[in-house]
């Protein structure tokens, strides 16, 4: 059975992973409109990434006998002065998500709920990931910054991502 603190702590996530969904969407149609179609294809990825982890805390929670718990989503901005500021943009909101399931963390040490701290292992290892794959594309932008062609060949490159379901959601998606 889940504490009311998890359970709330886990329910405040939840409302954190659809905003950054919400995000990476406002980014995607930012890049749309740029005509940057490679970049675009990242966010959506982004976005639909951030739905995954949705669904791993929901089924989380209803797992151990809790209740979820949805609350209103902040909108999101819709603009950018740049591809790299919108690339800095996610960079700086990964971070900040990454502090938060440290927290969560904490909140599951304190609380001894071994379920929990085991479960949200998988979070933080996602979030080195995440951090990494979003600099590597904030340092390559800043490679090219001066450069039209550049950019284009940098969008070629975000084309190339994949959507890869984690395996525990197979059949859930
Ligand atoms: Fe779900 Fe990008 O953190």
């Amino acid at each position: 059975m889940i504490s009311n603190k998890m359970e709330t702590a886990i329910n405040g996530q939840i409302n954190i992973e659809v905003y950054s969904s919400y995000l990476y969407y406002a980014m995607a149609a930012y890049f749309e409109k740029l005509s940057l179609k490679g970049f675009a294809h990242w966010m959506r990825i982004q976005a639909l990434e951030e739905l995954t982890h949705v669904q791993k805390l929901i089924t989380f929670i209803n797992d151990r006998g809790g209740e979820v718990k949805l609350e209103t989503v902040e909108a999101p901005p819709l603009k950018w002065e740049s591809p790299l500021a919108a690339l800095e943009a996610t960079y700086k909101h990964e971070v900040m998500v990454t502090g938060l399931i440290n927290n969560l963390m904490d909140t599951a040490f304190e609380a001894k709920d071994h379920a929990a701290v085991n479960f949200l292992q998988w979070f933080v290892a996602e979030q080195v990931e995440e951090e990494a794959s979003v600099d590597e594309a904030v340092q390559r932008l800043k490679l090219v910054r001066q450069s039209e062609g550049g950019l284009f060949l940098v969008d070629r490159e975000m084309d190339n991502r994949t959507f890869t379901l984690p395996a525990d959601l197979v059949g859930v998606f």
